[in-house]
C-alpha cells in the first residue's frame, strides 16, 4: 500500500481531475494532491486559491486525500511526503509525448519513484483547464466541466 502524489497546476480543477483523484484514492492508501507555482502558465488563480478550491472540491470524497502546495521539484516533494508513486492522467494520444518525457525525467531524478498513469474517463477526454478558462471568458456554459464552486470562482474572477 503506497502513498501517491497527483500533481498539477489545477487552474482550475475540473471534473477530469476529480475523476482521476477519486479513482486513484481508491487504489492508493494515501493520495496527496499537490499544486505548485507554474510561473510559465501565468495562472488565473493564485497558489493559495488553487489549494483552497482543491480542498473544498475533494472534501467528502472517499479515501485518504490531502491537498498540499509545493515549490521546487516534484520528486523532492514526493520524497518529503514519503510517496513512492506519481499519478498522472492520460487523456488522448496527444498527452503521451509530454507525459512520457516527464515520467522519464522524473525517473532519472528519482529512480525509486514510479509514475502511474490513469486513463481518463472518456467524458472528460477533451477537457483542459485552459479551455475552461476560455469558455468562461466568452460567457459559455461550464456546468458540464467544473463544480458549481469552481464555476462561481471563475465567473467572479473574470468579473
Ligand atoms: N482531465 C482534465 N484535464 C486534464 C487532465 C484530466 N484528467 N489531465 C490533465 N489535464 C489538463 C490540465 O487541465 C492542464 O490543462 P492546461 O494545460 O490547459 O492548463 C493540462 O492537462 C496539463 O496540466 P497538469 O496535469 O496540471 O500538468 P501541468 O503540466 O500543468 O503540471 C507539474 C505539471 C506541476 C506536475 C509539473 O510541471 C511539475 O512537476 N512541476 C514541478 C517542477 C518539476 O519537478 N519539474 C520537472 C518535471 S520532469
Amino acid at each position: 500500500m503506497a502513498t501517491a502524489v497527483y500533481a498539477g497546476t489545477f487552474d482550475p480543477v475540473t471534473f477530469g481531475h476529480l475523476d482521476i483523484i477519486g479513482r486513484s484514492a481508491q487504489v492508493f492508501e494515501r493520495l496527496i494532491v499537490a499544486t505548485t507555482h507554474s510561473h510559465s502558465k501565468n495562472p488565473l488563480f493564485s497558489l493559495e486559491e488553487r489549494v483552497d478550491l482543491l480542498r473544498r472540491s475533494v472534501a467528502g470524497m472517499p479515501g485518504e486525500i490531502e491537498v498540499r502546495s509545493f515549490s521546487g521539484l516534484l520528486v523532492d516533494f514526493a520524497r518529503t511526503v514519503d510517496a513512492s508513486v506519481l499519478v498522472r492522467g492520460l487523456r488522448a494520444a496527444g498527452d503521451f509525448d509530454y507525459e512520457f518525457q516527464m515520467a522519464m525525467m522524473n525517473r532519472a531524478l528519482a529512480p525509486e519513484i514510479e509514475t502511474s498513469f490513469f486513463v481518463t474517463n472518456p467524458r472528460y477526454m477533451f477537457v483542459s483547464s485552459s479551455l475552461i478558462r476560455e469558455i468562461a471568458a466568452a460567457g459559455g456554459p461550464l456546468d458540464e466541466f467544473v463544480t458549481p464552486l469552481v464555476r462561481d470562482a471563475i465567473i467572479s474572477r473574470l468579473g
